[in-house]
């Protein structure tokens, strides 16, 4: 029987499912009712060291779903940090890890441009006996405001310098959690890792406006009639966290190979999370998935890694992890191993309806042409 045991910068984690900090992380209830589900880790709700500064509004979601259907594949959030006060929050730390003391809890955390404010809120949340800590340098909304979030982690030098004062005062594994609303992911992932930083996570939501209503005119989600933009999560952002997945990890194995990568963006389930680590990351984590289906997710989240692992007779997640890495290569390389493979299946492509160069698009069978040209 395969395992699903994984160890994290240290950390021994039940399996590799941990809750990404947002809502099913935030408060000391929902911690527990994941640990008790068998979540293999926890990252709380954001919090920093004056909530009252933290004002939410309603609607603060918005969901895109599927023409046609019911199934949600998009979802946008305008929710802040968390707006529970800092002393709240270290006392729940020190009651969970009573309670659970075997299971890894992580405070995820975020401050202002604050040398003293961020090792404060280092110290204050390990002295209250948290595992790790992920630096929120990606929330795209409303933080940026007070030039936190993903304000920082769009500078890679505002994020080296944050992070070194973090890693400077943690006794414990920092992970610095990644904005997606970036060109390079890897130039903030570079100086996070020369700040000391144990550990990547990523990706957070990527800024949208989840649509228009063609009723009333306005975007959503509407607040009193108006709108910011705010952070697209779930099914929709998978590809794009795939593909930041493989970069991330590659610049771990090149650079710094003894840190982790958290993989992070739409999964739901134990296929989705293969995925994640085909590419390289040594944890999946999922916010807007437990949204949607709750806690007992995992279940199916395990059951099915399990299923693939043994369809495959992996026996540890280091028998498969970044195992598809080497089939990600450049165009130009593509290219190189058509030609040769084409030798010999000539006849077999002529016969296969695909478009040999773009000459040969129609508008008549054009759609018959896409069809025949893509995977899936
Ligand atoms: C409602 C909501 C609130 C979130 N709040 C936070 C937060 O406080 N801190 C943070 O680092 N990420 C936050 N996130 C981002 C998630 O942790 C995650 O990075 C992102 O949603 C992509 O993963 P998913 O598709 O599994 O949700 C939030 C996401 C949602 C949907």
């Amino acid at each position: 029987m395969p395992t699903l045991e994984t160890t994290v910068n240290g950390l021994r984690l039940p399996n590799p499912f941990v809750i990404a900090s947002g809502p099913p992380g935030t408060n000391g209830n929902v911690i527990g009712k994941a640990f008790d589900e068998g979540w293999g880790a926890v990252v709380c709700k954001t919090i920093s060291l004056h909530a009252d500064k933290v004002v939410n509004v309603q609607p603060r979601y918005a969901r895109l779903r599927a023409r046609g259907s019911d199934e949600v594949i998009g979802w946008e959030n305008i929710e802040l940090i968390s707006d529970r006060p800092f002393a709240t929050w270290l006392q729940e730390f020190r009651d969970i890890k009573a309670r659970y003391p075997d299971r890894v809890l992580v405070a995820s955390i975020m401050e202002e441009y604050s040398r003293a404010a961020w090792v404060e809120i280092v110290e204050r949340c390990q002295t209250a006996g948290v595992d790790a800590l992920e630096l929120n340098f990606s929330c795209p909304h409303g933080l940026p405001e007070r030039r936190m979030g993903s304000a920082m982690g769009e500078n890679p030098e505002l994020l080296a310098e944050v992070a070194e004062w973090a890693n400077a005062a943690a006794s414990v594994p920092v992970w610095a959690k990644l904005t997606p609303n970036v060109t390079h992911v890897e130039e903030a992932g570079r100086a996070a890792l020369a700040a000391g930083c144990e550990g990547l996570s990523a990706i957070n939501t990527l800024r949208c406006i989840l649509g228009v209503d063609l009723e009333t005119l306005r975007p959503e989600p509407n607040v009193e009639g108006y709108t910011t933009p705010g952070g697209y999560s779930s099914r929709a952002v998978m590809p794009i966290a795939l593909r930041m997945t493989m970069e991330l990890s590659r610049l771990i194995r090149a650079e710094s190979p003894q840190a982790t990568l958290q993989g992070i963006g739409g999964v739901e389930t134990g296929s989705d999370a293969a995925q994640f680590l085909l590419l390289g990351a040594d944890t999946v984590q999922v916010c807007t998935g437990v949204m949607k289906f709750g806690y007992r997710l995992v279940h199916e989240l395990t059951a099915s890694l399990l299923a693939f692992m043994q369809r495959h007779g992996f026996e540890r997640l280091d028998d498969f992890r970044g195992h598809s890495l080497q089939y990600v290569t450049t165009h130009a390389d593509l290219v190189r191993r058509q030609a040769a493979a084409r030798q010999t299946r000539r006849h077999e492509q002529e016969q296969s309806g695909m478009i040999r160069d773009d000459a040969h698009w129609s508008g008549d069978a054009f759609v018959d042409q896409s069809d025949a040209l893509a995977r899936g």
